[in-house]
């Protein structure tokens, strides 16, 4: 990998280390116990133990950082530094024993992200960026496609989730793509892949509504770096605070935000 701050090497260190839990796991998959915390949003013990691994190995690195972890919450120490972690993202295919799920981490210095990894354990792929350094497939400099019209592109999207009224405007939005766009829609389960997909320029966008900070985080830094948009369904940058968020190439930004409407 290209990218040698000694943040990303933290990163990349602790994410190496719980990808071995992850692996032995899922090879074991029928054994493992789960429990049920929400529609939809399966825990694994394995997550657990996943996020345990990759706290300790930041903290041992970075003692001072704040965190913001999907399944423990926030620790609060340094305001200025804090991981955003999503141990494991697309906990449903790994229960199924689909192989498509990552480990996600990103770092924020004064609320702006500064680092950003997505890891496909099963795939060994590691999506990495840094401000203004660029971002990495592995040893390869990622760059998002270049398809200027819609109706050429394969777009990515998730969800609905249980909440009726988006389910709806999900459903409507899907529609709009599929059926009068008639373009191949994906839902590969796992947003934070969706988004590092995006930025290697394998697909050319991606839409969802209500993703929670941990599985975007990574994939912010990953697509800017890569000369990708993200925005919220409006154009805007407000797409933390609205939770629609739409990634894009630099070509189909406008089309896309049509075809939402
Ligand atoms: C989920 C995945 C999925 C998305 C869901 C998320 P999890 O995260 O990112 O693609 O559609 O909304 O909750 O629960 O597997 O970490
Ligand atoms: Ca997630
Ligand atoms: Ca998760």
């Amino acid at each position: 990998m290209k990218l040698s701050s000694a943040n990303i090497n933290v990163m990349v260190k602790a994410c190496r280390k719980a990808a071995k839990t992850i692996i032995r796991d899922f090879g074991e998959i029928e054994n493992l116990q789960v429990s049920l915390k929400g529609p939809g949003d399966f825990v694994t013990v394995s997550d657990r133990k996943v996020e345990t691994i990759l706290i300790d190995e930041l903290q041992k690195a970075r003692p001072d950082y704040s965190i913001l972890s999907e399944e423990l919450g926030e620790i609060n120490k340094d305001e200025s530094y804090r991981w955003i972690i999503d141990p494991i993202d697309g906990t449903a295919n790994f229960l199924h024993g689909i192989p498509h799920f990552a480990i996600s981490i990103a770092l924020e210095h004064k609320k702006e992200i500064i680092c950003g990894i997505v890891y496909d354990p099963i795939k060994d792929e590691m999506f990495a960026a840094e401000k203004g350094n660029g971002s990495y497939l592995n040893n390869q400099r990622m760059r998002v496609s270049s398809r200027s019209k819609l109706k050429n592109c394969i777009i990515f999207t998730g969800g609905p989730n249980s909440q009726s009224k988006d389910r709806d405007l999900s459903m409507k939005e899907y529609n709009n793509f599929s059926s009068n766009v008639l373009i191949p829609i994906r839902k590969l389960g796992s947003a934070a892949l969706d988004m590092a997909y995006v930025a290697a320029g394998r697909c050319d966008g991606f839409w969802q509504r209500n993703l929670n900070y941990w599985d975007i985080a990574a994939g912010i830094i990953l697509v800017k770096e890569s000369g990708g948009f993200v925005t919220d369904f409006d154009g805007e940058n407000k797409y933390v605070q609205n939770r629609t968020i739409l990634v894009t190439n630099s070509k189909i930004n406008n089309e896309m935000i049509e075809v939402l409407k």
